[in-house]
């Protein structure tokens, strides 16, 4: 879209401002999480301006007085802009409505939603207050306005209703349910309107884009034509379409092959397996989505069938702590160190602990070091829109030693179909799956990791497909709209 504004718009920003150590100084930190990882180097490339909540406890004080700020702080390319949230909106829209209801709905988990009428009068007010502060961006100009995630399924309506000459795009990064699951939501039609404001309507699988269509079908009234793939509502048209989402490979593949990064792959064994043998993987945000106590499961089958590999097979897991105000997160995290807790003291020895937990966030060449030193990397999504971290992981294997072991459930393993996947729901059958990755031959390891990283495409594809499907919906509503 060469003549017009372009913004991005989303829950959480790509950059907090945080107070550092030194008074007065302040750092900057790239929050975890999928949404951020991928869009980050487009908006990096493209420019613009991403709207997003100002997280961070030094963020008011990093801004202009139009509430702005040029990212990344070592070489701005693009604006971020802040929409500022109280106390109230934080409990009730970001980790009521978003996270305890439409999160575990969206994820087959209706047992962990909670449905209060105080989380859906905020869910709607903060769209309101994103949608202002669009509005107010793109005031007297002409936009390309691309909403992400399911924090904001309203906020295209109210754009549109002010604004019907903008072109409107949103991708949902999570997975979208089944109409089954879907219409347990007392708003499904509201939060279903707000989406088909939109001139395209985005998801990872062609799967989730049917649940999609169905249920605009079923829930919202809308009239779909399931050849064209697109939702018809009080007039306006929104195509629906499947686009994968990736990761920049030359970041990670870059970051894989530094300066230095032999060394401290020597150090990261030297510290980790002190008695030599494999390194295992995993890297998540502490959330249940992500089968963390069914991989520590498959671990503990592992060390406990095949004693041979006591010693032998040492694993990291990077569990980000994410969403903790949330009794399923807090409950979690205490579930997994107490598990991790039980099976180090069961098989650990004098100098060597099975399960190293890393419960912090890492930079992106740290974690790169990691997959590159990994021999096997897991990941035991029981429900997972895509998983970059799949992706990250084949993207740093320079050496392409590893085996990547990856959940059906996962989005990824709908296109990674050279990696080894495994059912998390089966820790006997996981437990197996290690055992194998870890006595295949060097020689088909090395081809199993060179087929993935042949196959494996990049955050650039995805845009232009994204782009060009837009570029046609946006062609198709300007010609519907009357002059
Ligand atoms: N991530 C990170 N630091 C960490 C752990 C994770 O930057 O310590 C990033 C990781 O590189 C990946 C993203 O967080 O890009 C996680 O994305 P994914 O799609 O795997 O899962 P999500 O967290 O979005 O559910
Ligand atoms: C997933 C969601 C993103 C979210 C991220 C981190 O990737 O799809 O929208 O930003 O998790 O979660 P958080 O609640 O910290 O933003």
């Amino acid at each position: 879209f060469p003549d017009r504004r372009f913004v991005v718009v989303s829950n959480r920003e790509p950059y907090e401002h945080k107070w550092s150590q030194e008074v007065g100084e302040m750092e900057v930190r790239r929050p975890a999480g999928g949404l951020t990882s991928a869009l980050d180097p487009l908006l990096q490339a493209l420019g613009g301006m991403w709207v997003a909540w100002g997280s961070g406890e030094a963020d008011a004080a990093a801004v202009d007085s139009h509430h702005r700020v040029q990212v990344p702080p070592e070489n701005p390319s693009y604006t971020l802009r802040r929409v500022w949230l109280t106390h109230h909106d934080i409990h009730r829209y970001y980790l009521g409505f978003s996270n305890q209801f439409l999160w575990p709905l969206c994820h087959l988990r209706p047992d962990l939603t909670r449905v209060r009428s105080r989380y859906w009068e905020r869910y709607r007010r903060v769209n309101r207050r994103f949608a202002d502060a669009v509005l107010e961006e793109v005031q007297g100009k002409d936009a390309a306005i691309w909403f992400q995630d399911y924090h904001l399924a309203l906020a295209p309506l109210l754009v549109r209703a002010r604004r019907p000459d903008l072109t409107l795009a949103h991708f949902w990064h999570i997975p979208f349910p089944p109409i089954d699951i879907f219409r347990l939501a007392p708003q499904a039609g509201y939060l279903l309107r707000g989406m088909l404001a939109n001139d395209l309507m985005g998801f990872h699988l062609p799967i989730f884009a049917d649940n999609f269509l169905r249920c605009a079908k079923r829930l919202a009234g809308a009239e779909v034509d399931w050849e064209a793939r697109t939702a018809t509502l009080d007039g306006h048209t929104c195509q629906v379409g499947a686009f994968p989402i990736s990761i920049d490979i030359d970041q990670f593949r870059q970051a894989a092959q530094a300066d230095g990064v032999e060394e401290q792959m020597q150090r990261i064994r030297q510290r980790y397996a002190p008695k030599g043998g494999a390194i295992g993987i995993g890297v998540d945000r502490m959330d249940y989505s992500k089968g963390l106590p069914e991989k520590f499961k498959a671990l503990e089958f592992l060390w406990d069938r095949y004693p041979e590999y006591r010693e032998r097979f040492t694993f990291i897991q990077v569990a980000v702590p994410s969403r903790s105000d949330i009794e399923a997160y807090d409950d979690l995290s205490q579930k997994v160190d107490n598990q991790v807790r039980e099976i180090n003291e069961r098989f650990g020895t004098g100098d060597w602990r099975p399960i190293h937990l890393i419960k912090q966030s890492l930079p992106v060449d740290r974690l790169a070091i990691l997959y590159r030193t990994a021999d096997v990397c897991m990941i035991s999504s029981l429900q997972d829109g895509m998983n970059l971290v799949a992706k990250e992981y084949v993207a740093s294997q320079i050496d392409g030693n590893g085996v990547l072991l990856l959940s059906l459930f996962a989005g990824a393993a709908e296109e990674m179909t050279e990696a080894t996947h495994i059912n998390p729901y089966d820790p006997e059958g996981c437990a197996l799956r290690i055992r194998d990755a870890l006595t295949l031959p060097a020689e088909l390891r090395k081809a199993g990791m060179r087929r993935q990283q042949e196959a494996l495409t990049g955050i650039y594809d995805w845009m232009d497909d994204l782009f060009h499907a837009w570029g046609g919906a946006a062609a198709g509503s300007a010609a519907a709209r009357p002059p």
